[in-house]
This record gives C-alpha cells, sequence and structure tokens, in this order.
C-alpha cells in the first residue's frame, strides 16, 4: 500500500472512522459517475427510461441509509428500520423485563450481556459495564464507548478518560472512590451519535444500573448523558453546574451535570466551568461527610 493511502486509512482512524461496516468495499465515486451517467442518457432524446426509476431510486436510497446508519442485516437481532427483526418497542419491553429482574450488578451485567434488542451490539466489540468502587458515594455517567473503550472493556479510558481522572484527581477522587458506567453500553461505530431508538432501548439498564449502585451524588458528564438522565431537550451549557434531584426508585439523590472531557480537549477555555462543577461536587461530599 502506497504511502499515501496509509496516510489516509491513518487520518481516517483518528477522525473515528476505524471500523468496516460491510464485507465489501463500495466505491462511491464510481457510483455518483454511473448515476450521472444513467441520468445524461436517460435525459438523451431517444433514449429508453428505466421501467420505475422511482423503485430505483428509493432502493438506492434505503441502500444509503443502511449504510450510513448501520443497520443490521435481515434475519439478525436489531432495532428500527425494514430490516430489523425485533421491533423498537419489544426492544424497549424486552429491556425492561431484563433489567428489573437484575437484582445485582453481576445480575444485571449478564443481562445486558445476553440482550439482543440493540443493534449497537452487532458492531461493538466489548460489553463496556463500568469501572470504579460500586461502593462509592459517587457515580459517573458518560454517554457511551468510544474506540479505546470498546478495545479494553472499560469506560472513559481513551484520551478523554485520562483527562477525566485528572479532573477528578484535582478533587482528591480516583477510581477506587468513584462508579464511571455510560448511557450506553455499546460503542455507536465510528463513534456516530446514538440515535434516540438506541438510547431509549438501554435507558432500562442505566436506571437499573444507577438504582443498584445507589450512589449518594449521580454525575451525568457531558450534554448526552444529562439529557437523557434528566429527560430534557436544555442544553449542557445551561444544564451544568445546578444541583437537582434525581429519583432512583423511592429515593432522591442530588445530581450535577458536568461538561464532557472530550469537549474540554476541544475547549481548554470552558476548563474553568468544569472546575467550578468539581468544586461543588467536592463541597457537597464534603457537607455530607465532613471526615
Ligand atoms: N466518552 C464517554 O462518554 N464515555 C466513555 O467511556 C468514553 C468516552
Amino acid at each position: 500500500m502506497g504511502n499515501q493511502a496509509l496516510e489516509i486509512l491513518h487520518w481516517l482512524s483518528e477522525m473515528g472512522d476505524d471500523l468496516a461496516l460491510s464485507d465489501t468495499p463500495i466505491d462511491r465515486f464510481a457510483e455518483s459517475a454511473a448515476a450521472r451517467q444513467a441520468s445524461a442518457s436517460r435525459s438523451a432524446p431517444g433514449k429508453e427510461k428505466p421501467a420505475r426509476p422511482d423503485l430505483e431510486q428509493r432502493a438506492a436510497a434505503v441502500r444509503r441509509h443502511l449504510n450510513q446508519h448501520n443497520q443490521a442485516p435481515a434475519g439478525r437481532p436489531g432495532i428500527g428500520g425494514a430490516s430489523a427483526t425485533l421491533p423498537d418497542a419489544e426492544a424497549i419491553a424486552s429491556a425492561r423485563e431484563l433489567a428489573a429482574k437484575a437484582d445485582t450488578l453481576e445480575a444485571l451485567r449478564d443481562a445486558l450481556a445476553a440482550f439482543n434488542g440493540c443493534n449497537l451490539k452487532l458492531t461493538a466489540k466489548n460489553l463496556v459495564f463500568a469501572d470504579g468502587n460500586p461502593q462509592a458515594r459517587i457515580m459517573l455517567v458518560g454517554e457511551a464507548p468510544g474506540r479505546d473503550e470498546d478495545i479494553q472493556g472499560l469506560p472513559f479510558v481513551g484520551r478523554s478518560g485520562q483527562l477525566l481522572d485528572r479532573m477528578l484527581a484535582a478533587i482528591g477522587l480516583d477510581r477506587t472512590k468513584v462508579y464511571i458506567t455510560n448511557v450506553l453500553p455499546w460503542r455507536p461505530p465510528g463513534n456516530r451519535t446514538p440515535t434516540p431508538a438506541e438510547v431509549e432501548i438501554c435507558r432500562p439498564f442505566i436506571e437499573r444500573h444507577i438504582e443498584l449502585v445507589a450512589p449518594d451524588l449521580l454525575v451525568a458528564v457531558g450534554g448526552s448523558s444529562a439529557k437523557m438522565l434528566f429527560e430534557t431537550t436544555t442544553g449542557i451549557l445551561s444544564l451544568r453546574g445546578h444541583w437537582r434531584k434525581y429519583k432512583v426508585g423511592e429515593r432522591e439523590v442530588d445530581a450535577l451535570a458536568t461538561l464532557h472531557p472530550a469537549y474540554l480537549l476541544r475547549q481548554p477555555a470552558q476548563k474553568r466551568l468544569a472546575w467550578h462543577d468539581l468544586l461543588q461536587i467536592r463541597a457537597k461530599l464534603d457537607a455530607a461527610d465532613p471526615g
């Protein structure tokens, strides 16, 4: 392979595009050239039009959609889309039933491992369940595993995880003193944004996860996690830094949203806001247990 091709592959991988979604490569340039040619010959006088151009267009749109959204191929478990065998409502019902039955963290991990209702599982290498101390008073919930987390099967171990560790260390915490998980236990391919259906299908598991850990403080790390846990569409810059109550079974716990370390890596000037949130977390821990 030439140097240029290797450089392109390296760049794609850096961008998070490190996953082959199909065994056969698709040459999009050839496709668009063929489409241009077909359209030119259709508009040329005397040429016959294809029998059903509408069907051809729809088929191409469905192929593009499946390719972009990485839907499960027909006959395999998946959600949404024409080819999925388990519709979203059934997947959510099954997730609720499995999550409710799990009465320990081990049982919940096993239930997730056995669950086939979320198509993210099809492309993920590993289930990323949790890390840290399940007895900790504080539980952090991120969005979804990235590439490094998918490889290692642990949350927040890549670049943003390293920054998260430094942020925690700044207020005297480490992974023996916190418990960390994500809303989604499988990596979305190429780190794409999870679909609303994927989030809703996984919701019963993360809600049960929080119930089983029963922390005193809950921290939503990043906008996606905060929106999902607090069931709001408000943006993270307005949500962050304000304590609210989060219902865990019969209890209510103090919950806070903060900025995602991946965002802070892109926008280092915002670290001052994150520092403000960290100080609030430290103060809340100290107030409840002055030591
Ligand atoms: N980002 C997240 O939200 N979670 C991880 O585990 C890693 C990166």
